[in-house]
């Protein structure tokens, strides 16, 4: 069965999908983007992300192009069309076709808005299977990653470092020695007292819809966390580290710049973070329309 995109109001079949040369995604990155989970024929956090979406829009002055609502019923219709139960929206919004100037043209073109969907294996069961490697690298990105930008290059050259070096995640250390986020990801660590940390959300950020969602089953269970900068030192010394977002949930972090974080297998309170987050998305995929 061919996949089928939604490009710009029509479901056509992937193969055929084009966008025009003078995109400014294409030409500038001058876009936004979100990628959203799918369980069991549910939307996970779709909310966080459409809200997220509609921020991120408004900060570089794109309208958005559709509804809340409308949005995601085409989440639903990829999902239907391409018969996906499990696996990953990827939807991309752009200022849309103009020639080519670097300011906003005018009069303002319509948005080019652009949908896929690929199917995933399911969430996993074990959390020890999912735990991964990363490496640090400096942050070398502009100054508003609050903004879902498409703009990735230095994300790109990171996570081709990571894979160099056998690991699937960089996480990103700033001027000061201090670490932002994963190149993918946000960051978490439990500290050397068995603190729970992330880093505040400012503009050199994405403000995580997994970690927003993580803090709220976090709250409803008791569990305590700080929000504070972690230097690289207390990265390498952490007793546990792992990342959040909408295709790791909340992966654990063992191995980072090749030596072993802790004992260098799952630490107790990602266990029990992995196992909370389980509970929310399958439990989410129970209470589906099936
Ligand atoms: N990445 N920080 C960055 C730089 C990200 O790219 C992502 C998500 C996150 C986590 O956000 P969320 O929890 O909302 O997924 C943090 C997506 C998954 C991606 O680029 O594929």
């Amino acid at each position: 069965m061919s996949r089928i995109a939604y490009v710009n109001g029509r479901y056509l079949p992937q193969r055929a999908a084009a966008v025009n040369i003078e995109d400014r995604g294409y030409q500038f990155g001058d876009g936004v983007y979100e990628v959203v989970h799918v369980s069991g024929g549910c939307l996970i956090d779709a909310g966080l992300h459409v809200a997220r979406l509609e921020r991120s829009l408004g900060e570089i002055e794109i309208p958005m192009p559709l509804s809340r609502k409308a949005l995601e019923q085409v989440f639903f219709e990829l999902m239907r069309r391409n018969r996906v139960r499990e696996g990953l929206i990827y939807m991309q919004v752009t200022r849309g076709v103009a020639r080519r100037e670097h300011a906003f043209p005018r009069p303002a073109p319509k948005p080019a808005v652009v949908m896929t969907i690929r199917r995933l294996p399911p969430f996993p069961r074990d959390v020890d299977a999912w735990a991964t490697a990363a490496i640090t690298r400096p942050d070398e990105r502009w100054r508003r990653c609050d903004i879902k930008s498409v703009n990735l290059l230095a994300n790109v050259m990171a996570k081709e470092a990571a894979r160099r070096a056998a690991a699937t995640e960089a996480i990103f250390v700033d001027d000061a020695g201090m670490l932002t986020e994963g190149a993918s990801s946000s960051v978490w660590i439990v500290d050397r007292e068995g603190t729970l940390a992330t880093r505040r959300l400012d503009h050199a950020v994405l403000p995580g819809c997994t970690r927003a969602a993580l803090i709220g089953l976090m709250a409803e269970a008791g569990i305590a966390w700080r929000e504070r900068g972690v230097a690289k030192a207390e990265l390498e010394a952490a007793r546990e580290i792992f990342i959040t977002s909408a295709s790791s949930f909340v992966k654990p972090v063992v191995r980072l710049d090749g030596r072993p974080i802790g004992e260098g297998k799952v630490g107790p309170v990602t266990r029990t973070l992995f196992a909370l987050f389980s509970h929310h998305v399958l439990g989410a995929a129970r209470n589906a329309p099936a």
